[in-house]
């Protein structure tokens, strides 16, 4: 559902790199984007109507990568029909509609499997695995802060909010998954704002404080221009760790040494997409529980960027990140 950037992306890894799944069909309002994609794919057809797609008898599962304001109302029509739906971050973008599938899901599974997998695929990419192993057997010693930056070429056209919403919420689900502490206080901040962007306060700075005090500092620019760069680094009271850029070579030249940088997010986490969507459908063809994201921690994620909206709209200071919307 969605074939966008990433619903080309995930339509593409599914047919190609997933064992056990077929893509039947791809659904987009935008007809052409969908044709564009199953043009590559045999077999699959373009549905031209949403509802039809997920009530089809062909469909077993369905991938939600439509935008973002659209997640709740096909996430809950794959619910009524209790088909397993893989959604793209956000769940929802807000709270209070990521509750509603939560709600929705506890209903209707009634103890069993849950439904519902959420895209927070850096939950997959090796460095993060990486990280939390290291952070788990106590290499780094207590772990006191984490700092995450977030930088990219540039962004289409958003808000302030929206910064929050669809970028820094991987921050809100990677980090308290990465040291075992779930957030409960959030503040933002901005510096100077860059001259060259004029549809919203870009950087942005947010710190989060963990259930166990852990100090996050959360550093997002989208148009960082220079490259798609991602950074992590746990300082522990023992060590610190941090995730390395993944590149295959570096340069050497004019007394300098170099290495490039993704354009986008798709190079940086294609193992991560691969990973992720192996292992829900592996979890699907083995009626085992899906070892993504649930839909709670996509409620999870969302509260604390409901807080950090708070904080944004009300001077900065910290807030307190909510239980319920
Ligand atoms: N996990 C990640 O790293 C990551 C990265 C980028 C985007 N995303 C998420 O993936 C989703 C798609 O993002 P994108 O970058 O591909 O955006 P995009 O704008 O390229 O694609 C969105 C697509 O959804 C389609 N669409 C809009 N409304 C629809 C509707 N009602 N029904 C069906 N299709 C509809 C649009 O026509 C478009 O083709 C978003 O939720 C976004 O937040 C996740």
């Amino acid at each position: 559902m969605g074939a966008g950037i990433m619903g080309a992306d995930h339509a593409r890894i599914l047919h190609r790199d997933v064992p056990n799944a077929d893509v039947v069909m791809v659904a987009d309002v935008d007809r052409d984007r969908a044709e564009a994609v199953v043009a590559d794919i045999p077999g699959a057809v373009v549905s031209g109507d949403a509802r039809a797609l997920i009530a089809s008898p062909d469909v077993d599962a369905v991938l939600v990568a439509s935008s973002d304001a659209t997640h709740v109302e096909y996430v809950l029509a794959c619910l009524d029909l209790r088909k397993p739906v893989l959604c793209e971050k956000p769940l929802a973008p807000t709270a209070a509609e990521c509750a509603r599938i939560v709600d929705a899901e506890q209903a209707v599974i009634a103890g069993g499997l849950p439904l519902v997998s959420v895209g927070f695929m850096r939950r997959f990419d090796p460095g993060y695995v990486e990280l939390r192993g290291l952070v788990d057997e106590g290499a780094v010693g207590v772990p006191l802060a984490v700092h995450s930056v977030g930088r990219g070429v540039g962004a289409p056209p958003g808000s302030d909010e929206l910064t929050v919403t669809g970028s820094a919420i991987h921050d809100f689900d990677i980090v308290p998954w990465l040291i075992s502490s779930p957030v409960v206080e959030a503040s933002w901040l901005a510096p100077r704002r860059s001259p060259e962007v004029t549809d919203r306060q870009d950087p942005q700075f947010i710190l989060l404080r963990t259930a166990d005090g852990v100090l996050v500092t959360v550093d997002v620019f989208l148009h960082a221009r220079y490259g798609y760069d991602i950074r992590c680094e746990v300082v522990g009271s023992q060590a610190s760790a941090s995730l390395t850029e993944p590149h295959r070579l570096v340069r050497d030249h004019g007394l300098t040494r170099s290495h490039g940088y993704a354009a986008d997010w798709r190079p940086r986490f294609a193992e991560a997409y691969r990973l992720q969507n192996r292992a829900w459908v592996e979890s699907l063809t083995a009626g085992t529980p899906s070892p993504l994201a649930t839909a709670r921690d996509g409620l999870q994620a969302a509260l604390v960027a409901d807080a950090v909206l708070a904080s944004m709209h009300g001077g900065g200071g910290f807030v307190p990140v909510g239980t319920t919307p």
